[in-house]
This record gives structure tokens, sequence and C-alpha cells, in this order.
């Protein structure tokens, strides 16, 4: 069975490539729900709504794990589906997030004051904030929602970026946070430009947390690994393409990326 990567768009082909890099023997099914990108404004009900779909699919690809590798369905969808829908549904299979991994490493690396980049769905549902709690309730957070940054990205237009992150980043520094959550597919991106921002700031970029988690978890997991397949086989899903589509995928996945387009019931 496959390890499948389900992303509100193709963002989540940074965390993919990552995971090809660090597990390449494993078969991989990659889903991003480009005919309803972004999710990062959109609702809780209708992100759980969207994300129900989108794992049902992948499980019905015979995925027996899916990673949700965007962090505003993380955020507003993965404990109501690992809680309510996953036992009824599919009982033998699992779903894992990238809050959590980035949260461990936040809390590691920090000397007291995270703080989380992020949409603005992923800020308001507060998820990042638990996440952290739970492991620290002592830590201090500060959140920022950086709406622009997924658009400037995907249009090819980091060059504009400089201006746009430092608004962004200022009222964070001006809290003295020590460590910051590039809370948000997209954002390993940008990992240079918001470094010289805030050089004296520690970074957690889910392309480093993420491989290294699910590389932990299978070996925790045995039973789990022993379910998948291991051929190096990689398939893309999109629910729609365009050029800009194609063209922001080979940005992100760092090659051509093939896709096979579908429809969701
Ligand atoms: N994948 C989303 C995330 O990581 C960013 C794009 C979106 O808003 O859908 O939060």
């Amino acid at each position: 069975m496959k390890i499948g990567v389900f992303d509100s768009g193709i963002g989540g082909l940074i965390i993919s490539h990552a995971l090809s890099d660090r597990l390449p023997e494993y078969d991989y099914m990659y889903f991003g729900d480009t005919a309803r990108a972004p999710y990062g404004n959109r609702s809780q009900e209708t992100i759980y709504e969207y994300s129900r779909q989108a794992v049902a699919f992948l499980f019905q690809q015979d995925c027996s794990l899916v990673i949700i590798a965007c962090n505003t369905a993380s955020a507003e969808a993965l404990r109501r589906l690992q809680q309510e829908w996953l036992p009824s549904h599919f009982p033998d299979r699992n779903i894992l997030g990238v809050l959590i991994p980035a949260a461990e490493s936040a809390v590691s690396k920090t000397h007291g004051h995270i703080g989380v980049l992020a949409t603005a769905s992923t800020v308001e549902s507060k998820a990042f904030e638990r996440e952290i709690h739970k492991l620290r309730p002592e830590m201090r957070i500060t959140q920022q929602a950086a709406p622009l940054l997924v658009p400037l990205i995907e249009n090819d237009g980091q060059r504009f970026a400089s201006p746009i992150i430092e608004a962004y980043v200022a009222p964070l520094r001006d809290t003295g946070i020590d460590t910051l959550v590039l809370g948000c597919t997209h954002y390993p991106l940008l990992k240079n430009e918001i470094q010289a921002a805030l050089p004296e700031v520690t970074l957690i970029c889910q392309d480093e947390t993420i491989p290294a988690s699910l590389a932990n978890y299978l070996e925790r997991h045995p039973e789990r690994q022993a379910t998948l397949s291991q051929n190096g086989g990689r398939r893309f899903c999109v629910t729609d393409l365009t050029r800009s589509v194609q063209q922001a995928a080979r940005m992100l996945y760092g090659q051509d990326v093939q896709f096979e387009v579908l429809t969701l019931e």
C-alpha cells in the first residue's frame, strides 16, 4: 500500500519532495485539491469537508497512511477526522498531520518564546498554540497571519517578498521570539528571506521536520510500516490543472511533475 500526501493545492509538493528524498523506497500518491485551493481563508466546516473527501479518496486508492501536508487542514480538520471519522470508515488506516512534528521541534529548540507564521485560518484555529501548550504549558507563543505569502510564491514572486516579509515579521521581532515555526506548506521556499529578516531566530521548517518525523513514526510502528509497498512509485493527482499549476509545481517539486486530473464526488 502507498503513503498518501494531501494538500489543499501544490505547496505540499515541497513536503512530498522532502519525503521522497528521505524515504525514497516507498510508494507515494500526492493529492492536491487545486480546484478548491487555497483553503487558508475558508471556514472550518468547509475545510473539514474538503479534507474528508480528499483523505477518503487517498484511502480508496490504497493508501495505508495519509499525511495531511497542509497546515490549514491539519489545524482545522485533522483531530475531528482522527477521532470521529476514521474509526468508523477506515479503522485500519491512519492519518498524520504536520503541526505536531513542528510543535515538537519548536519546543526542543526554544528558550521560551515561539512565533508562528501561518495562514489566517491556521492562526485563528489556535491549533499550533494548543499543540505547543500540550507539550509545554508555560511556553509563550505569538502568532502572525501571513496571507500574502502563498499567492506570492505561487506566482513566482519571491523577488517581491522582502517588504512583505518585513511587514509580517516586524511585530514578531518586537515581541522577542527566539524560534519561529514556518506553519504553512509554501514557506520553506522563503526560508532564506525570512532568516535574513530574523537573523537571531531559529526557524522550524517542515521540509526538515516532517521527513524526520515520518521516519521516526515508521520505526515506532512496524505494523504500519509492514503494510507499505516499496517500489519507489510516485503518482500526482490534482483536481484542476492549469499552466500556472504546472509551472508552480515544477518550482515547488524541483522538477517536472506529471499530473493526473480527477474529480471528487
Ligand atoms: N497548504 C496551505 C497551508 O499549509 C496553504 C495554502 C492554502 O491556503 O490552501 O496552510
